[in-house]
């Protein structure tokens, strides 16, 4: 098998602050082979394994070109697992795979119908309804820039976009296919597929496989080069009066603390916070406690990115807040009184009522990419 080049090294040391601890995980070079494998870690709830599947086919001609994965402006290079270098033949295969609804156990429901291009990556609504109409209890985030994010969910149970990728698949509430077996099968049985994994890998259509082509592909879903990039790489014009004073009051961090948890270039700290969103329900979403059983973890929800932030309302994970104009007053009241909430959220902040616009007109002008991926 031969990788004729590779591509994407990593150049974390690109990250500030936090990013740093990244720096410790395994870059890939250039001329590193790729080798198949099946050993994904499957070690949280909805992450999947692959189990064991018949002895794939293998493709001894197995070529793969490498894909130029180019970092958005603004943005640095994103980690690609060693396990999983990028090519395009996995990319266009993860590309048919999001967008087909064979997929589901039903045929009616691929990952772009809670994804849509056209929504943000997202679905426009609170909640999602899956194969089995039950509502969803949780919104649907974007999975733009996911390829920067080492945890995903709103509560970070999956390390990776290969462990979360068969999760929605076999969830009942979501593509509900009954096993990973189930999938398989329907796959093998496809006109196109078997053919298009053993193109895209040396040993051909498995679940792991299935994950890793959805991986790739979504990795290709970046976005940077908005007018704030634009605005510190120099052009003093980028941004108008209005959404340069937005940006000095999100860079404040005393007064409003933006950018302690929404930290450029990727607006997300990727921790954990307690905002008290819906903490004043009976039986509120514990978050992050749910996965980790930590006490002082309750109702901790990862940090979104601001990055296209307009695209992608109503916000919060439970879709609570429909604009940005209210997400404003939110967090001028402080956000909602818990035991548990985090230590930036206490007080309110006075914000008046111009601060708050320009805060608006900051994250909708200024964070808006003008290289939206198309898929
Ligand atoms: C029925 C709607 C639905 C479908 C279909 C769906 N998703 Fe999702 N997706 C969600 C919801 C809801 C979440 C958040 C769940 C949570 O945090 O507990 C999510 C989260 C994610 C995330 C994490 C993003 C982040 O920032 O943490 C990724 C990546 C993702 N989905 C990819 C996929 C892929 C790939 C598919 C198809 C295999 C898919 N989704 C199908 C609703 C859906
Ligand atoms: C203590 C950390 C913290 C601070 C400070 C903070 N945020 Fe957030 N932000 C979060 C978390 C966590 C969420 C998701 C909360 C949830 O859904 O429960 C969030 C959600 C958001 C959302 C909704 C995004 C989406 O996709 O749903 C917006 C918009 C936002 N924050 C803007 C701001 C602005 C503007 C400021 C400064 C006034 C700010 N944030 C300060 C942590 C923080």
């Amino acid at each position: 098998m031969t990788v004729k080049q590779l591509c994407c090294q990593c150049s974390m040391h690109k990250l500030r602050g936090l990013y740093l601890i990244l720096l410790l995980l395994p870059c890939i070079s250039c001329a590193e082979e790729s080798r198949p494998s099946d050993s994904l870690s499957t070690s949280t709830t909805e992450e999947t394994t692959a189990t064991a599947a018949p002895a794939p086919e293998i493709n001894a001609a197995y070529v793969a070109t490498s894909f130029e994965c180019k970092a958005p402006v603004g943005l640095p290079d994103y980690y690609v697992r060693p396990d999983n270098p990028m090519t395009h033949e996995k990319v266009d295969l993860g590309r048919k795979l999001f967008f087909d609804p064979d997929l589901s156990v039903d045929r009616s429901m691929s990952c772009a119908t809670c994804h849509a291009p056209d929504k943000g990556w997202t679905n426009g609504a609170a909640f999602a309804k899956g194969v089995s109409g039950k509502m969803g209890r949780r919104n649907v985030p974007s999975i733009l820039n996911a390829a920067y994010y080492q945890s995903l969910f709103w509560d970070g149970r999956a390390g990776s976009l290969e462990t979360q990728a068969l999760g929605p698949i076999l969830n009942p509430d979501e593509m509900g296919m009954p096993s990973a077996q189930a999938l398989l099968e329907r796959l093998q049985q496809h006109r196109e597929y078997p053919e298009l994994f053993l193109i895209a890998f040396e040993d051909g259509l498995t679940t792991t496989n299935i994950a890793k082509a959805l991986a790739s592909y979504q990795r290709t879903i970046v976005a940077g080069n908005s007018p704030y990039d634009r605005f510190v790489a120099g052009d003093k014009n980028a941004l108008s009066p209005s959404a340069q004073r937005g940006l000095n009051l999100f860079l404040d961090r005393r007064k409003t603390k933006c950018i302690i948890c929404h930290e450029p270039p990727t607006f997300t700290t990727i921790f954990y916070h307690n905002l008290g969103v819906g903490m004043e329900e009976e039986h509120p979403d514990l978050g992050r406690y749910e996965f980790t059983k930590i006490e002082s973890n309750k109702g901790f929800f990862k940090v979104p990115t601001m990055r296209d932030v307009v695209d992608t309302a109503p916000y919060m994970h439970d879709g609570s807040i429909a604009t940005l104009e209210e997400v404003m007053e939110f967090y001028d009241r402080g956000g909602i009184p818990n035991p548990h909430l985090s230590k930036e959220m206490r007080g309110r902040l006075n914000l008046t009522k111009q601060e708050k616009a320009d805060l608006v007109t900051f994250m909708v002008e200024g964070l808006t990419s003008d290289d939206k991926p198309t898929p």
